[in-house]
């Protein structure tokens, strides 16, 4: 079954065609990242007209990659919730129009979902291809980390993102329980707040994990924040790094935050972004150990998200699974693996007249 996947939640446009939730025939992201480095974050009314732009382009592109014309595509999978109200519009409005167009079902696909299939593409599981041991084993006894190329039922799923961190626990395929959620920012929002203190280019993540390798992962100590069971909260880490930096400089806290990076030098950078990162990872491992000795039988764990692109992450939970790099962050391939798995489990196809959009929306609902 080949399915056209449509993703335009927040500042990516993008188009794939899956084949069987796996096979990747082609995969076309067209990020605005260029666009909002010069403003340090997304400016919604500016992504969305972005998406309107480049949306059919990516479309052709998605199909003529794959050698595919719309007789050979089976199925639209779209992006209907949740993300940026005029982001989300362009795509499921482009997805409802091709479904009519071209006479095909239409899938309806909630984000978070697509960023945990992004797990059974292929590719997945190639840094499975030896059995690691790690810290999840000790804290799990069912919990398996031979090699294996795709992730096994009951698991949990971690998704770091820009907007989500979140426990999964999926006891089969498009079932989610959540587990475990932050009270506040979601992790990728952390790391693109502290690298803003740190005067580093948005996106923040990417930035924060390239100044890190010339860092001191241990020069600068942050708490942990004590959140109940699996909860999270990220927003007192930024501000213990805004608090740390302020202390190092010797400005008093009134001081304002945009204006520390004049003050910091490059190896204080690299040694808050190196301390930061660190903090950050050991924080979610520490959770998701919680969350295997909750749930002693689960098989595998999967992460997902953009921040699962960390290679400190990547390193510390070699037992885990995670997408390829590249399919980390938003693209449209995850998409379709994830309306495929709609499928497989029986949800009945949207009606493109009528399909709506959720800005904030549960992946449980
Ligand atoms: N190597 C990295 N290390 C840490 N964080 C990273 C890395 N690469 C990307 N990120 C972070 O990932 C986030 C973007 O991920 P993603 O595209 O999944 O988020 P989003 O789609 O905006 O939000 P959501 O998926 O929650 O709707 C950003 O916060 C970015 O800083
Ligand atoms: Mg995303």
């Amino acid at each position: 079954m080949k399915i056209l996947g449509i993703e335009t939640s927040c500042d990516e446009t993008a188009a794939a065609v899956v084949e069987d939730g796996a096979r990747i025939l082609s995969n076309v992201v067209v990020s605005q990242i260029d666009i909002f480095k010069e403003y340090g974050g997304v400016i919604p009314e500016v992504a969305a007209r972005s998406h309107l732009e480049a949306m059919m382009p990516v479309v052709n592109k998605a199909l003529s990659d794959a050698s595919c014309n719309w007789d050979d595509i089976d199925a639209i999978a779209v992006t209907h919730a949740p993300g940026l109200l005029g982001s989300l519009l362009i795509g499921t409005l482009t997805a409802r129009t091709l479904a009519i167009l071209h006479d095909k079902p239409l899938y309806a696909v909630h984000h978070l979902k697509s960023h945990v299939y992004a797990n059974w593409l292929d590719s997945t599981g190639e840094n499975r291809l030896s059995p690691a041991s790690g810290p999840l084993k000790s804290a799990c006894p069912s919990f398996s980390p031979s090699a294996r190329l795709k992730p096994i039922f009951p698991l949990i799923a971690l998704v770091v993102s820009g907007g989500h961190t979140q426990i999964l626990y999926m006891a089969g395929h498009n079932q989610f329980e959540i587990i475990g959620t932050t009270n506040d920012d979601a992790v990728g929002e952390c790391f693109d707040k502290v690298a803003k203190i740190l005067g580093l280019p948005y996106p923040g993540g990417p930035s924060i994990a390239k100044a890190a390798l010339t860092g001191d992962a241990s020069k600068y100590k942050f708490p942990h924040p004590k959140v109940p069971e699996l909860d999270f909260s990220f927003s007192g880490l930024k501000t213990a790094v805004l608090r740390a930096v302020q202390k190092e400089v010797g400005v008093p806290i009134s001081y304002p935050s945009h204006q520390l990076k004049e003050l910091l030098n490059p190896k204080q950078v690299a040694d808050f972004a190196a301390s930061f990162q660190k903090t950050a990872v050991d924080i979610l491992i520490e959770k998701l150990k919680m969350a295997l000795e909750q749930h002693p039988d689960v098989k595998s764990v999967v992460v997902a998200g953009g921040v699962s692109a960390n290679e400190v992450l990547r390193k510390a939970l070699k037992e885990a699974y995670f997408p390829a790099p590249k399919l980390s962050g938003d693209n449209g391939a995850m998409v379709a693996a994830a309306a495929y798995y709609e499928v497989q489990s029986g949800v009945k196809s949207t009606d493109p007249y009528s399909l709506n959009i959720y800005p904030r929306v549960s992946i449980e609902k």
